[in-house]
């Protein structure tokens, strides 16, 4: 499942706010990289003016890179944090006739004023730069960034990604533009090339927007590489220690414990319905008791090891899904 994962030359972890994003980007860098993989970790920037603040995502693989340009974080591993402009600038550079024009052109105030209020020519930027590291190359022809993992900060930028060829190419469908951006979405849209991963939790709502996630990035015919089901409680249950706990909460009346029990309940059906309805196989991280970088680091173990490793009951439903 994982090597499937690595064979890509881009992965966009996308899901609601506090999911679990970035700390899965930078556990699967890692892993990644265990497993000799080129990767190239990257973040999308918030504002223009938030450069110099310190990313969080590189702060997960242990550096303190900002600005907008590649740092090496370790051996194999590199971190960028992609910029719309930056991306707009280096788009300008390929379809105009020479890279002064693009400059120039940068530096109109009112074409950057453009640039920065059509959300679409955001993600363009975004969409752009990628697609320059992604095509870069050693001398000998091999490619800089085999792999580019890319964090993506909300849903609504998947989708507004997801859409973006479809919306560029009925504006301008022909030309050295539209060139670009078919070259784009020949990318985005090869399951070999391009995979997104859905990240959620176990509760119902979480699953329910990532189902219909799921169903709106297909209509764009954005593949999906796999579905996270992060911090999966731990089940210490056999099935009869829990009937023998049912049998004496049925006596001895409420307790507190129920909630936690409700909470697995909740869990094991979330597992359920997500390898029940995505259409990729699904990984399933545990709840861990750390955070930061040790927590990366757990969660990179995790996802190494061989499935048949898993303590988990198999999960219900399709098969190839691994828990
Ligand atoms: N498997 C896990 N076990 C325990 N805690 C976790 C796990 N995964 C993530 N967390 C915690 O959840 C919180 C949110 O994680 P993270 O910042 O990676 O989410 P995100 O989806 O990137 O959020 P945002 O949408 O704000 O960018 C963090 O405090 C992180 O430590
Ligand atoms: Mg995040």
């Amino acid at each position: 499942m994982l090597d499937a994962l690595w064979e890509r030359r881009a992965l966009l972890v996308s899901g609601k706010g506090g999911v679990g994003k970035t700390t899965l980007a930078a556990a699967l860098a890692r892993a990644a990289v265990a497993a000799g993989r080129k990767v190239l970790l990257a973040e999308v920037e918030v504002a223009p003016e938030d450069k110099d603040v310190p990313s969080p995502l590189a702060s997960l693989v242990g550096t303190r890179a900002s600005g907008s340009h590649v740092t090496e974080v370790s051996p194999g591993l590199s971190f960028v944090r992609l910029s719309p402009l930056e991306g707009q600038r280096l788009f300008l550079q390929d379809v105009l006739p020479m890279r002064m024009m693009a400059d120039a052109a940068m530096r109109t105030r009112a074409l950057r004023r453009f640039l920065e209020a059509a959300p679409a020519l955001r993600e363009m930027g975004i969409l752009y730069q990628m697609l320059h590291f992604i095509r870069r190359t050693r001398p000998d022809g091999s490619p800089l960034y085999p792999l580019c993992i890319l964090d993506l900060p909300a849903t609504g930028h998947a989708l507004a990604i997801a859409a973006l060829p479809d919306t560029l190419l009925s504006v301008m469908p022909v030309g050295p533009i539209g060139r670009a951006v078919r070259e784009g979405l020949t990318l985005l849209r090869d399951p070999r090339l391009t995979g997104a991963l859905l990240v959620t939790l176990p509760e119902p709502l979480p699953v329910s927007e990532t189902l219909e996630l799921s169903t709106a990035i297909q209509r764009h015919r954005i593949p999906i590489a796999a579905g996270v089901l992060n911090r999966m409680p731990d089940n210490p249950f056999s099935p009869d220690g829990r009937a023998a706990v049912e049998r004496l909460l049925d006596t001895h009346g409420p307790h507190l414990g129920q909630r936690a029990l409700g909470r697995l309940d909740r869990a094991r059906d979330a597992q359920a319905r997500l390898a029940g309805n995505l259409p990729a196989p699904l990984l399933t991280i545990p709840e861990l008791p750390v955070t930061g970088t040790e927590l990366v680091e757990r969660i990179a173990t995790h996802l190494a090891r061989p499935p048949s490793a898993s303590p988990e009951a198999p999960s219900p439903g399709r098969a190839g899904a691994q828990s």
